[in-house]
């Protein structure tokens, strides 16, 4: 059975493409800025106490189930569960499916901006706002990454996902530690490293650990099956434990990268005073193209190519894990062939992605789409869709999820199925794990859940009051 299906044909072919799943637009435009404002090294520090402590768990879980049963999320809890617990499978395909609307789009705009770059069109850092309101051309980019993605996935475990993943993996490490090289030499370069890194503990409140929490869980792309679905595809000769510590070490690791890269760079344009740092899409498709343009016209020209081309590379090999996820479910529970099955849902997918294209300025209905509880600022459909799909089904997803193993599967199948392939292990290790799913996972990841419907929803200000 498993042989028809695919398997990653080495340790490290896992680990790579798993990483790559983690490592994606979130750790490069996202984590840096969340670091400059949430008082620096102290966020780093709560960051990385999240990853390991709650996240790891839920990775280790969600790739022991994939393993056990070799199969795509839905039938995975079918089989160790009851029928109705598939329903935190749907859950998480569905959330998959509408991450990948909006964030192939997203994807599409690095892609541009690599091309824009090549020319030497630095002018469309400024011009960003009319950029993404250019439907056709951003659609044409969405069409080419979709299609990329789903070429390496029509490719199979081994020969698409896991071959792309050998290559893109060292290529971005690589392409990173080049830009960090040249950052650091900048102008005002320290600067931007202070900013970062220096630590700032008054600036931790509420709202600080939330974000930490939540960018931390979707940085590692947990609560939504997609690593159950790469861990069905793994072999019985694998360290669970292990490959789940390099994943998030390595996903922790190029978030801290991406820092040290952007901060000097932004440092060196405002010459050190660091005013005016717009966050997430900002800082990077506006901010930066400034940056590279007053490196002079080659120099830009190569650095901000070179740059653009990481972020498409990263952003890559997140969407390929994302389109997997429901493919593998078509193809093992509806029996659709695979190249049906990734070029149908790739379309589909792509068109679902087409409200959140045009939510940016050219349709007003969907530009403004709604005013949540206790704001008075419209969020347009992709924010939307992201506050309905990563900040909501993920969190509650991981909940369901650490519940269904401690719960209903139970801690000692899960402790059997990560002692296979598990050397020298420590039994402390395992015990943090099996304490972990069953009370710290359900109940904080619960609670972001909750947290979000009521603050985001409702506007009920429960971070404050909670801390
Ligand atoms: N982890 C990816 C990022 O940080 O950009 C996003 C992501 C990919 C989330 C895959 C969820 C997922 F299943």
């Amino acid at each position: 059975m498993a042989s028809n299906r695919g398997q990653f044909n080495t340790r490290i072919g896992f680990i790579l493409a798993a990483a790559g799943s983690a490592v994606g637009l979130g750790n490069i435009w996202k984590f840096p800025f969340e670091v400059g404002q949430g008082g620096g090294a102290a966020f780093v520090v709560l960051y990385l106490a999240f990853c390991f402590l709650l996240c790891f768990p839920v990775m280790i879980s969600e790739i022991a189930i994939g393993r056990k049963t070799q199969l795509n999320p839905v039938g995975a809890f079918k089989k160790l569960g009851h029928g109705n617990w598939s329903i935190i499978g749907l859950l998480g395909i569905i959330a998959g499916v509408l991450i990948l609307s909006f964030y192939n789009v997203v994807a599409g705009w690095a892609f541009g901006y690599f091309l824009e770059m090549v020319q030497g069109n630095f002018g469309v850092g400024k011009e960003f706002g009319t950029f993404i309101t250019d439907w056709q051309k951003i659609g044409m980019y969405g069409i080419v990454f979709m299609a990329v993605t789903a070429f390496i996935v029509s490719k199979g475990i081994a020969g698409g996902i896991e071959k792309a993943s050998k290559i893109l993996m060292p290529t971005l490490f690589t392409l990173i530690l080049l830009l960090i090289g040249y950052a650091l030499t900048l102008d005002g370069a320290m600067e931007g490293i202070k900013f970062y890194l220096v630590p700032d503990f008054s600036e931790i409140n509420g709202d600080v650990i939330y974000s930490a929490l939540g960018q931390a869980f979707f940085s590692l792309s947990l609560g939504m099956g997609a690593l159950i679905t790469y861990g069905s595809y793994v072999s019985k000769k694998q360290n669970i434990v292990r490959s789940a510590a390099l994943i998030t070490l390595t996903d922790v690791s190029i978030a801290f990268l991406a820092g040290l890269m952007i901060f000097p760079f932004v440092a060196y344009l405002t010459q050190g005073s660091m005013e005016g740092v717009e966050g997430g899409a900002g800082l990077i498709f506006a901010t930066l193209p400034g940056v590279f343009e007053s490196l002079g016209a080659t120099l830009g020209m190569v650095i901000g190519a070179l740059f653009f081309l990481l972020l498409s590379f990263a952003a890559l090999t997140s969407t390929v894990s994302l389109l997997e996820v429901p493919v593998a479910y078509l193809v093992d529970e509806k029996k659709i062939k695979r190249p049906y099955a990734v070029w149908g849902m790739a379309a589909f997918i792509f068109l679902l992605g087409i409200p959140s294209m045009l939510s940016n300025g050219n349709v007003e209905a969907l530009t403004n789409f709604v005013t949540l509880g206790g704001s008075d600022k419209a969020t347009n459909f992709m924010d939307f869709i992201g506050l309905v799909a990563s900040d909501t089904f993920l969190p509650i997803g991981g909940a369901l999820i650490s519940i269904f193993v401690a719960y209903v599967w139970k801690t000692n199948n899960l402790n059997e199925e990560i002692a296979i392939g598990r050397e020298n292990a420590i039994p402390f290790v395992t015990k943090y794990i099996n304490f972990a799913v069953m009370f710290i996972c359900p109940v904080i990841l619960g609670a972001i859940g909750i947290i979000t419907i009521l603050d985001r929803y409702f506007g009920i200000d429960v971070l404050s009051k909670l801390f």
